[in-house]
């Protein structure tokens, strides 16, 4: 019986153990659970999503409050289209996250960044090229393109040294999109190194509207790996979105994909971003509290669980101190949303929003709890305290876990 490790994903003369963990934004996927992924031989993900704002978490800069205070006289004002960032400061949030997680890295995996465009920061083309240039500048391995078709991003990075050695691929959740974006790098004469079909179970936003429910991921990879066969294109297929055990990490191998995206199970592992006392909630969520709904200001579903504190706050919008999400014209749907509950309610102090969420905020305070669909799957993976709590995971576990498992079987950590 086959596992995982009887496979290798293959970037030319490089070799990996063909799991990846994905990028989760703000800062779920830290340096350290990205770290452990390419010691132990796979490719870990760190998010560059509202990288000026984990940069002062994690090295004391000082970029949010100073954004803070130059737009404090605009915070009352519902268009926001003069709160602009500091490319110099999103190049030096970039540079720094990044590059300390690569001096950091050891062992024979890789280290990638995961780059959603749908942070479209107030200024989407000039913010996006900053992004993806300073995180080659800085020396990761590879970028993910995420959240959005991602037509112009190649092009964006055209000039840059590294263009040509990096490893760049793009998330997809059908033949469709992924037509379209090759049509495009095609005139660059740079096809992606690999591609990740993600499907309608993964966790944060879905590449799928709310029929999501009748897509499957296995259908989708095929209907992908046949069409890069038709057209003579050698380029690694990775599936992703409710992976949850190594025999399913295999079945996709077994098809012919190069690898797995994997995350969920690695929400409640130590070196994940999420505090433990969160962490405790995606343990104890149940099938019925998996929830996908249209909170998300993106446009694009996304699924939580149902108690996550983020749907139906009424916070006033942070956007003068974050604004990650504003349009190319300063606009937000939660503003919009937000506005419109305030002028329902003029005499109530505090409002509720239930349309939209000011995700900005909620994601950088961990009140956002989006997950992927198997989530209530996480308690059967550890053991429970004597006090109720659920043992967290380390990364290296679950890692090992999908890597030799088999039968469907998922291995216990030591009871501590
Ligand atoms: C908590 C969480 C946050 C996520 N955030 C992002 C993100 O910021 N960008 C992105 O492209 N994908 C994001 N994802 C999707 C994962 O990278 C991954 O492709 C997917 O969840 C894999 O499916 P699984 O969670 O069922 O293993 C997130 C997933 C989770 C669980």
């Amino acid at each position: 019986m086959k596992c995982v490790d009887d496979f290798r994903l293959q970037f030319g003369k490089k070799e990996v153990v063909p799991i990846i963990i994905g990028g989760m934004g703000v800062d779920i996927s830290t340096a350290e659970l990205a770290l452990e992924a390419a010691r132990l031989g796979g490719i870990g993900h760190i998010s560059d999503a509202m990288l000026p704002t984990v940069s002062d978490r994690r090295y004391k800069t000082k970029f949010v409050s100073e954004k803070q205070k130059q737009y404090k006289l605009n915070i009352e004002i519902a268009d926001k289209s003069i709160v602009q960032f500091d490319l110099g400061q999103v190049a030096e949030a970039t540079r720094l996250h990044v590059s300390r997680t690569m001096e950091a890295k050891r062992g024979d995996g890789m280290i990638f960044v995961n780059c959603m465009e749908k942070l479209t920061m107030n200024s989407p083309r000039e913010t996006l090229r900053v992004r993806l240039n300073g995180a080659l500048d800085a020396g990761v391995d590879g970028i993910t393109l995420s959240a959005g078709l991602h037509l112009g991003s190649f092009a964006l990075m055209e000039d840059n040294p590294r263009f040509r050695d990096a490893k760049l691929g793009i998330i997809v959740s059908s033949v469709r999109a992924l037509q379209l974006f090759l049509r495009k790098t095609s005139r660059l004469n740079r096809l992606p190194d690999f591609i990740v079909v993600e499907g309608p179970l993964a966790g944060g936003h879905l590449g799928f509207g709310m029929d999501w429910a009748e897509y499957d991921l296995m259908t989708i990879t095929k209907e992908i790996l046949a069409h890069l066969a038709a057209e003579k294109l050698a380029i690694p297929v990775i599936a992703a979105g409710g992976i949850f055990t190594g025999t399913d990490a295999t079945n996709f191998l077994e098809a012919g994909c190069a690898g797995v995206q994997v995350a969920t199970r690695f929400t409640v592992a130590k070196e994940c971003g999420i505090p433990e006392k969160v962490r405790q909630e995606y343990f104890k969520a149940t099938e019925d509290q998996m929830e996908v709904n249209t909170t998300s200001p993106t446009g694009y579903p996304m699924r939580m669980i149902s108690t996550s504190p983020s749907i139906g706050a009424g916070i006033r919008p942070n956007c003068e101190a974050y604004g990650y999400l504003l349009d190319g014209n300063g606009g937000c749907a939660y503003i919009d949303a937000y506005n419109a509950e305030v002028m329902r309610n003029p005499d109530t102090k505090k409002i509720s929003v239930m349309e939209k969420t000011c995700l900005c905020t909620h994601m950088r305070n961990y009140d956002c709890w989006t997950c992927g669909h198997y989530t209530y799957r996480l308690k059967d993976t550890t053991h429970r305290n004597a006090d109720g709590t659920y043992q967290s995971l380390s990364a290296a576990h679950i890692f090992n876990d999908y890597q030799f498992s088999v039968d469907g079987k998922i291995a216990l950590p030591v009871k501590l």
